[in-house]
């Protein structure tokens, strides 16, 4: 006879219950899996000592004597390597820098200041080889960031890139975790849209490889579209939102982005991936400006913490010592406030610059670089900008002239953030559409105005300036894993 469902289920719980108990009191959840009890983060907690343990992972450094060899071996699970002690008798000539082993030893307190713990091994295997000369990445060698960009599928090999990914993944949840905290409801937005959100063109058509799957018909110029209408990769979720907020009330979105801009710039990708909020009931930009200002300090905080010690190596070892305080400023000081009219008479009394910036004209990155600097090197939030430098669902203050957008400046980067508020008036968005000929394609977006519109706004963060920002890191393709930019998307 098959057992009552409530006794499955307590001898199921039963099963599962002193996991459960083993993932209480552990802050990071992860140490849950017989995998990761096995991970060398969790070794050099210490708590293993005396324990047999098997470690697998990379040589990271290889230091040989007469009658002993030292190996940092890294598994990726933290920043510090485990260094393992072990007899030459053990470690063949396939033992090289760069190599995959499997080490099993037993876990001791170690003599040297620079480590707690290290294994002393009665057991090592090579894995998989790595022929030291041929291996672009050389032993005791600082490789610049030009060099270690060329080679994007062995990055992760090297400290620092893998540095970089823990604090990236570390920051996406810091993200998450303030929006979650903060009564925001996760969207999946589109990556497929027919809408080109900032009306800039810069976008990219999606079609099939197969042409055979769209079925022209004569004198029907959408069915030679697979979708039966033009369709691109997003540019922004931002409209896809407003739809979302108008129900939900706060809504954001974290995905990939892309954006047909032809600049190999450093500060510029084909894709990234941008943090996106809507929240609706906004009567003035500073409802919005208080939002950005938190969400960034608070993230900022938390990735402090959570990725302290991957911080601290990332700027040790690139270099960029000091731009603590920068951070410091990020997750600590008063954002400042300027309207874009007074970001140009500010501009206009300083006269240094090569390009000059007229009233009604959008402010280079050297304008964006001096502003953030003369006002004592903090983020500047600079608002109100002509009408005409941004898209037509940009809400229309009433000196007729200016629109209420607002932009958050960093130092070093420039603009991290772009946000605005939102055109609800019906009228002032259907004449603007129609001024741009492009009313029916967005019937849908003027319906949300037409049937309970709510005051809203919202912004948009780019997920790798801010990584950029946070680390001091010169070029924005080595913050993301796989950089696509014109002319490079090789794997
Ligand atoms: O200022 P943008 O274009 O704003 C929007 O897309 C709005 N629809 C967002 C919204 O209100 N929901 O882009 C937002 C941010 C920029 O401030 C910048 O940090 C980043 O996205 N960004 C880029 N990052 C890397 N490469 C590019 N090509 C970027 N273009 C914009």
């Amino acid at each position: 006879m098959a057992a009552p469902l409530t006794n499955l289920w307590k001898s199921r719980f039963a099963t599962i219950n002193p996991l459960l108990r083993i993932c209480k009191g552990m802050g990071n959840s992860y140490r849950c899996y017989s995998f990761a009890k096995q991970s060398i983060a969790r070794m050099l907690e210490k708590s293993l000592i005396q324990d047999n343990v098997k470690v697998k992972g990379w040589v990271r450094a290889l230091r040989g004597h007469r009658d002993v060899i030292f190996l940092h071996v890294s598994d990726g699970s933290c920043v510090k390597p485990l260094q393992v002690v072990a007899d030459p008798s053990l470690c063949g000539s396939d033992v090289t820098y760069g190599c995959c082993v499997s080490v099993e030893g037993r876990l001791v307190e170690s003599s040297h200041p620079g480590q707690m713990v290290e294994v002393a091994a009665h057991r090592l295997q090579v894995l998989g080889p790595c022929d030291p000369v041929e291996f672009p990445f050389k032993a005791r060698k600082k490789h610049s960031a030009d060099y270690i960009r060329t080679y994007p599928h062995l990055r992760p090999r090297t400290n620092t890139f893998s540095s970089l990914l823990r604090i990236r993944s570390q920051a996406t949840m810091a993200f998450h975790k303030y929006f979650q905290e903060n009564g925001f409801c996760q969207i999946h937005t589109p990556i497929l849209t027919s809408s080109d959100c900032e009306g800039a063109g810069e976008v990219f058509c999606v079609e099939p490889a197969n042409s055979q799957l769209t079925q022209p018909v004569e004198g029907d110029r959408e069915a030679n579209h697979f979708f039966k209408c033009p369709t691109y990769l997003n540019v922004s979720g931002q409209l896809h939102l407003e739809v979302m907020s108008g129900g939900l009330s706060r809504v954001y979105t974290f995905g990939p982005t892309f954006r047909a801009e032809n600049s190999r710039g450093r500060h510029h990708l084909c894709e990234f991936y941008m943090i996106e909020a809507e929240l609706v009931f906004t009567d003035t930009l500073e409802d919005i400006m208080q939002v950005m200002e938190e969400m960034v300090r608070t993230t900022t905080q938390t990735v402090m913490e959570s990725a302290q010690e991957d911080v601290h190596y990332y700027l040790q070892n690139t270099g960029a010592e000091k731009q603590r305080e920068t951070v410091e400023a990020m997750a600590t000081r008063q954002f400042k406030r300027i309207t874009y009219t007074e970001a140009i008479s500010l501009l206009h009394a300083n006269n240094t610059f090569q390009f000059k910036v007229q009233w009604g004209a959008d402010l280079q990155k050297e304008h964006e670089r001096w502003l953030t600097q003369h006002l004592g090197d903090v983020p500047v939030f600079v608002t109100d900008f002509p009408a005409q430098l941004k898209p037509f669902y940009t809400k229309l203050n009433p000196d007729n002239k200016t629109v209420g957008a607002v932009d958050l400046l960093v130092p070093g980067v420039g603009e991290l953030i772009g946000g605005s508020l939102r055109e609800d008036n019906y009228d002032t968005l259907h004449s603007r559409l129609e001024d741009a000929g492009e009313q029916d394609m967005y019937d849908w977006y003027l319906d949300l105005r037409k049937y309970g519109s709510a005051p809203h706004g919202g912004f948009g963060l780019g997920f790798e300036r801010y990584l950029q920002h946070l680390l001091g890191t010169g070029n924005i393709r080595d913050v993301i894993p796989f950089p696509r930019s014109p002319g490079t998307c090789k794997l």
